[in-house]
């Protein structure tokens, strides 16, 4: 194998962590560079559905080392008691052994949660249908370096001092939402005991990388989130807030640029969005729900409906260029089974003109009108199919325009959740 990167390359949810999990398999190691448990990853073993949040796709994986790089933000509440426990429950062991976590990432503390739950329910135009998980709130405190980081949780005199100063502010804006204001010594005294129970986990990660590549190791770095919700190159303001791209695997795993393979884009066969923001091939209408109802599109974090809609080569080519893809997978290529005409968008038209170039202005994208290339469909049921040349023709078409219109291969096609539903193409 060699270092390769994962990333997704719409608005989230393409089934990276599927991907990740098969490509793990010839991995020694895996990394989450960004995001925090706004993300939802889904692995199905054998029937089995297991969702991640901060916890990379190789964790199933018994041999695999798994690392939360410094560029990802960490609720320890959920890391702990939901995440952890329920890999105990199905019986998948996690220990030092197997999870690092950056000393260096951040945490998200329950201030957090209250000031954009405060900001969702009062925003108007401002309103981005977050997941609520307090990621916007922790990485703006990173960034004014008034972040709590994982290896304050373990030294309670700095973190004591931090949260006196770090407190006089939040409260006010706490008290400004509404909510109670929060007591500093419950926060000090629970955050402790994340601390006692993360610290075997706690490490330097960059001087563990740099010893797996002196190994010779392959790794995968797992993007959370998609492009399109890039805190610079998506649509902003209805994005998430780091860098989702895959120019931020070095900053957001402490990992030399020089030493990345390949990387791998993660693209659905159809486009999906949670929240608010421009969705030019957006389906209101029955093909939209039957995309839903067929991709079982709801949110693996929050549970919500995903918008559904065409696959759109404009916003596609954005992302392979943004991200230098080497290769595609591309995945849920089975939910489009059955429909008449399967449709793809090759550019917006705007005042009379068709442009070819995704501009991320969210004026531009609102008022835009999808031009699209028709494709017969196919009535085949793709569900589990693992063979190529099973595929049939129309199909194998519209994979081919795709490949050619992005001008990067598909290697690897998806067409169920399960990790036997894969076609490896090359
Ligand atoms: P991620 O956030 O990119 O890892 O994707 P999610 O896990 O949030 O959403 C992808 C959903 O599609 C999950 O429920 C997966 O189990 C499922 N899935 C992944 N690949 C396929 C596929 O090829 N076909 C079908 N039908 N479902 C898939
Ligand atoms: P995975 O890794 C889909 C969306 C939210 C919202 C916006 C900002 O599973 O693909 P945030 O809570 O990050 O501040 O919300 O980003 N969003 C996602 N949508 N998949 C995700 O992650 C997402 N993580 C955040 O719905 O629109
Ligand atoms: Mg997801």
């Amino acid at each position: 194998m060699a270092n390769i990167v994962i990333i997704g390359t719409q608005w989230g949810d393409e089934g990276k962590g599927k991907i990740v999990d098969i490509l793990a398999e010839d991995a020694n190691c895996v990394v989450r560079f960004q995001g925090g448990n706004n993300a939802g990853h889904t692995i199905v073993i054998n029937g089995k559905k297991i969702i991640l949040h901060h916890i990379p796709s190789g964790i199933l994986h018994e041999k695999i080392k798994c690392i939360i790089g410094n560029g990802v933000v960490i609720d320890p509440e959920i890391l702990i008691n939901k995440e952890l426990k329920n890999l105990e429950k199905e019986n998948f062991k996690v220990s030092q052994n197997n999870l690092k976590i950056s000393k260096n990432a951040h945490v998200i503390m329950p201030y957090h949660k209250l000031i954009e739950e405060g900001r969702e329910n009062c925003g108007k135009i401002l309103k981005v249908g977050t997941t609520k998980r307090g990621i916007g709130p922790a990485y703006e405190d990173k960034i004014s370096r008034r972040g709590i980081k994982v290896k304050d949780l373990i030294d309670e005199k700095s973190f004591s001092e931090k949260l006196d100063e770090i407190l006089l502010e939040k409260n006010c804006l706490i008290k400004f939402y509404g909510f109670d204001t929060l007591n500093k010594n419950e926060i000090l005294e629970k955050y402790l005991k994340y601390g006692e129970i993360l610290k075997d986990f706690i490490d330097d990660t960059h001087k563990i990388l740099i010893n797996e590549e002196e190994k010779g190791s392959n790794i995968i770095f797992e993007g959370a989130q998609g492009t399109l919700l890039d805190i610079d190159h998506g649509t902003y303001p209805f994005v998430t807030s780091s860098n989702t791209v895959s120019g931020n695997v070095c900053a957001g795993a402490g990992f030399g640029i020089k030493k990345i393979d390949k990387i791998i884009g993660i693209v659905k066969a159809y486009t999906t969005r949670v929240g608010m923001g421009p969705f030019p091939t957006e389906l209101k209408c029955k093909t939209g729900d039957y995309l839903r109802d067929k991709g079982g599109e709801y949110g693996s974090t929050t549970g919500r409906p995903r918008r559904c809609g065409w696959l759109d080569l404009v916003a596609l080519k954005y992302s392979a260029n943004l991200n230098n893809l080497t290769e595609i997978a591309l995945t849920k290529l089975d939910v489009l089974d059955g429909l008449d005409t399967v449709k793809v968008c090759v550019g917006y038209k705007y005042k009379g003109e068709v442009f070819k170039y995704f501009d991320n202005d969210i004026n531009f994208l609102n008022n835009i009108e999808p031009v699209y290339k028709e494709f017969k469909g196919w009535k085949n049921n793709y569900s589990n199919i693992n063979n190529f040349e099973k595929l049939q023709k129309e199909t194998k078409d519209y994979i081919k325009f795709i490949e050619e219109e992005l001008n990067t291969p598909i290697t690897l096609i998806s067409t169920g959740p399960d990790r036997k539903s894969t076609i490896f193409k090359n």
